[in-house]
């Protein structure tokens, strides 16, 4: 049984419609948002106004970091409480979503996020309005919230249905603002998420709709996309979406497993990292596979083998102007080990591959990655 949100708004100007959901879901509401974006460009502002109009007093929490930690997430969650908030409205990217779910369950549950990681499940949550403002988590459907520990070594994920936003507003506009380079980094999160949902083994019927749907606008939408173009951007808003809802039911698998290292060790934005994992990990996903299931994916891209594939999303990603080389980011052979016990230790991700992923395997998919695609 999966969640989704009750009540998604869509289309341009959407963002007005929070007026009318914030008061069917609280009276007391906060805004979450990031450090710096939302305020320069007056999307707080108007967010406050909006709420003040419809006769509520928000709170507000800024400055919640990328990929955000353990412990503002326990200091959201607290605030959250202090303030007696009843409904947390998140702006900004996967990481402000994700903080803003976090944050709630801790409020909710009144103990801190790292009591919550997976394998537990979080059995309860303040309800979330999700307003996104990347197009790549997914976050704003998704039951998870995935934070870094204060060490900043380790992603781990709390997930649970009552961490699914009540509800879920995709308004185009905010992303006309999105630097290009995450536009590209975000969509390609995106469009691992389309691709690991697909191949996974948990992935049903309908799993299967949600992630050809998504890959098929990212392969048809990121370059436009990324010159510019409104209804291009509101389709690749729409394809995270979907993919979202492909994660929810399915997991990621080797590539997400892959990316994490590269962000806690490295710094590399988490669309980035995917990104460059992904075309070398795609022919292995695509050919464990039935092939008459694999060629649906691939009729998506327009190819009818695996490597084709593999060329077309190299190509996607080098007209998008997105950095393939693990050598150029800074990682260095010499941390293959460290970095393959890294990969290994993400069983949760892993389990959900269409093949036994061993340390061979591992090693041999990173080993690639270093190589020129
Ligand atoms: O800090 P602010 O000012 O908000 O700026 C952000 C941030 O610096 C900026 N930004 C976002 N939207 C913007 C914008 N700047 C201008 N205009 C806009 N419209 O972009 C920067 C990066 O934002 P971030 O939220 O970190 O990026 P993204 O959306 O890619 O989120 C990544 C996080 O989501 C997690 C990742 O692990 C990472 O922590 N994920 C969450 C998932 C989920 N909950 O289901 C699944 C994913 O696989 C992923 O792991
Ligand atoms: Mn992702």
């Amino acid at each position: 049984m999966y969640a989704m949100n009750r009540v998604i708004a869509c289309g341009w100007g959407s963002m007005q419609s929070l007026r009318d959901i914030a008061p069917r879901f609280g009276s007391r509401p906060a805004i979450v948002v990031g450090k710096s974006f939302a305020k320069r460009l007056g999307y707080l502002d108007r967010l406050v106004a909006m709420l003040k109009d419809a006769g509520l007093e928000p709170r507000v929490y800024e400055g919640i970091e990328p990929n955000p930690r353990v412990s503002q997430c326990n200091d959201l969650g607290k605030k959250l409480r202090e303030w007696g908030c009843d409904v947390v409205i998140a702006f900004g990217g996967g990481s402000v979503i994700d903080a803003a779910k976090a944050g709630a369950a801790v409020a909710k549950l009144d103990r801190g996020i790292e009591t919550m990681f997976y394998p537990s499940i979080v059995e309860d949550a303040l309800p979330v309005i999700a307003i996104p403002t990347t197009c790549g988590t997914g976050s704003e459907v998704t039951r998870y919230a995935v934070i870094t520990t204060d060490d900043g070594l380790k992603k781990l994920t709390a997930v649970g249905n009552p961490m699914v936003p009540v509800a879920a507003i995709l308004d185009p506009e905010p992303l006309m603002n999105l630097p290009k380079h995450l536009l590209a980094y975000t969509a390609m999160d995106a469009l691992s998420h389309a691709i690991e949902a697909f191949t996974s083994r948990k992935c049903g019927a309908l799993c299967e709709e949600l992630a050809l749907a998504a890959a098929r606008q990212i392969f048809e939408s990121l370059q436009c996309a990324y010159e510019g173009v409104g209804v291009c951007i509101e389709r690749l808003q729409v394809a995270a979406y979907l993919a979202g809802g492909a994660i929810n039911m399915a997991g990621t698998n080797i590539v997400h497993a892959a990316s994490y290292y590269l962000t806690t060790r490295h710094g590399v934005h988490h669309g980035h990292a995917c990104a460059v994992i992904l075309p070398h990990a795609v022919v292995r996903l695509l050919e464990a596979l039935p092939l008459t299931q694999a060629e649906r994916m691939m009729s998506v891209a327009r190819c009818s083998d695996a490597e084709c594939v593999k060329s077309r999303i190299v190509e996607l990603e080098r007209r998008v102007g997105i950095e393939p080389s693990l050598r150029r980011l800074g990682v260095s052979e010499s941390e293959v080990p460290r970095f393959v016990e890294d990969v290994l230790s993400y069983r949760r991700n892993l389990e959900n591959a269409p093949m036994e992923v061993d340390r061979k395997l591992v090693e041999e998919l990173i080993k690639a990655s270093f190589r020129s695609p």
